[in-house]
């Protein structure tokens, strides 16, 4: 398609019934998924490697060249976006300050504003990629946007925050436990986490994920945990567990018969 026809058929899209645009989003959604990812288990975290896999050029240019928002509603309905929001609107909570935590393209501050449950809360993405935050930036000047540590303490105060969102990003924390920690400091709320890969059955392990794309090949270690051995874990640092959702995503790792399931999560601080 032509880069004149785009915004056209784009802005056309705005006219269409809702189930229709709903539809269109579901179908982009499952085009999209052009990505493939696997696993297979290393025996320990690597850190020894001389970069960060995620401020690499192969991952910053993926979600960079991310294209710009173009029918938020309709997105609104893809699972992945809506298991995220369904969980922070069961923090019942009307206004709220939100934390995005490995925000990436910081597109959750346009489905907060337009996700009947979140329309009021203020947000503020942080994520460890000097480049993508300086995108963030740029798409959406409106908000605040914060390059972070990996590791360690958050460059925020106790409690500021009421509610803080991880998706897709607590597995890839060597420390997730410090990182939990540290959450439950700054969020006076809730902890939401999303996309968190889990077995039933296969104990925890580490992996390295491999996500190939047309823009090239990425490399990830990332934490899979057991489900049970993970809820453990969350009530000994002090969090309840308000609502577990298995969402669609999947991952497979080599020679592990069961599949990991990516989960939704809501955590109240106890
Ligand atoms: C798979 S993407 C998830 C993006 C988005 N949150 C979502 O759910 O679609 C992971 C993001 O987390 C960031 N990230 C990776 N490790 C991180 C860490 N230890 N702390 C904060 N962000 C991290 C990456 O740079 C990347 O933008």
């Amino acid at each position: 398609m032509s880069a004149i026809l785009r915004p056209t058929k784009r802005a056309a899209r705005r006219f269409l019934p809702r189930h229709l645009r709903v539809l269109i989003s579901r179908v982009q959604h499952a085009r999209n998924r052009t990505t493939q990812a696997y696993g297979r288990i290393v025996p320990e975290w690597p850190t020894d490697a001389p970069d960060d896999p995620w401020a690499d050029t192969v991952t910053t240019q993926r979600f960079v060249e991310t294209p710009a928002l173009d029918d938020v509603v309709g997105d609104l309905a893809s699972p992945v976006v809506a298991d995220n929001l369904e969980a922070c609107r069961r923090t019942g909570l009307g206004t709220a300050r939100l934390l995005d935590l490995g925000c990436a393209t910081g597109d959750y501050c346009a489905y907060l504003r337009h996700f009947p449950g979140t329309r009021a809360w203020d947000y503020v993405g942080a994520d460890i990629n000097v480049a993508v935050i300086a995108h963030c930036r740029q798409r959406y000047p409106d908000f605040q946007f914060d390059v972070v540590s990996p590791e360690g303490q958050l460059p925020y105060a106790d409690d500021e925050f009421d509610v803080a969102f991880v998706s897709g990003t607590l597995q890839y924390t060597n420390d997730w436990q410090g990182r939990l920690k540290d959450l439950k400091r700054i969020a006076r709320r809730s902890v939401v986490l999303g996309r968190l890969p889990l077995w039933r059955r296969h104990p925890s392990a580490i992996a390295l994920q491999i996500v190939q794309h047309s823009g090239g090949e990425e490399q990830h270690p990332v934490h899979l945990w057991n489900r049970a051995a993970l809820e453990s874990t969350l009530r000994d640092l002090g969090f309840g567990i308000e609502f577990c959702k298995p969402g669609f995503e999947r991952l497979r790792v080599v020679d592990v018969a069961e599949q990991v399931v990516y989960h939704t999560y809501l955590l109240r601080r106890a």
